[in-house]
């Protein structure tokens, strides 16, 4: 499963990048003005740490519009991917992108029906947002498990990112369901190599080895 960071945070994003295992970014304008920096220029600034897709959202409700932000934002690096919502407008924008081979992924996704039209519509990535369904009750998991399926039934190639990830349960369930991306906030990330055992192993260690030292 591809590890993508969700944030616009920089620090957070080279952080993650530093430890070797990161595909992709993924940000939102929420994301982007928590950041004291112009979006443009934030997101170029993004897309020169990570070389993997880095997902940025157009604003326009309505296709036209749409499309006209997806080439200016493709414009700030070849590994940009238009993020557009989960609505017929962003369905159709999605049509005309995939016919001039930009690269979509379609946000805001809360249901399977919306997921397998986009597909159609050529749309590269689909993120199902897991921990805002588990808000309101509902088991986010239990959607991308049925993505998963009705993709694999025909085939379809557009990529799953489990997405409005809360914590490391989230992403490990992803991983079982065959989640082709997971993006992760960096505190969850954080938490992904931690483990009370290895740290009272590696003490238990440290000092064995100077009890040893010392007794030579
Ligand atoms: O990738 C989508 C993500 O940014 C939404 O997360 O926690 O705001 O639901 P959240």
């Amino acid at each position: 499963m591809k590890l993508f960071i969700d944030t616009a945070n920089l620090e957070e994003i080279k952080k993650a990048n530093s430890y070797g295992v990161l595909d992709g970014v993924t940000t939102n304008p929420t994301l982007l003005s928590r950041e004291k920096s112009e979006p443009m220029a934030q997101l170029k600034k993004i897309a020169e740490i990570v070389k993997g897709p880095i997902s940025a959202e157009i604003i326009g409700l309505e296709s036209g519009k749409m499309v006209e932000e997806a080439r200016k934002l493709s414009e700030i690096s070849s590994n940009i991917v238009i993020k557009i919502p989960c609505t017929t407008e962003g369905l159709k924008a999605t049509s005309m992108l995939s016919r001039a081979g930009v690269k979509t992924n379609l946000t805001l996704c809360f249901s399977s029906s919306q997921a397998l039209l986009v597909a159609k519509a050529g749309a590269t990535y689909i993120s199902p947002f897991v921990g805002r369904l588990d808000d309101i009750s509902l088991e986010g998991m239990n959607l991308v498990r049925d993505i998963r399926l009705i993709y694999d039934n025909y085939g379809i190639g557009t990529q799953i990112i489990t997405a409005s990830i809360r914590h490391p349960l989230h992403f490990l369930e992803a991983a079982r369901i065959g989640s082709d991306v997971a993006t992760v906030p960096f505190s969850v990330i954080d938490k992904l190599m931690k483990h009370p055992l290895t740290d009272i192993g590696i003490e238990r260690f440290t000092q064995d080895w100077k009890k040893l030292q010392d007794n030579l």
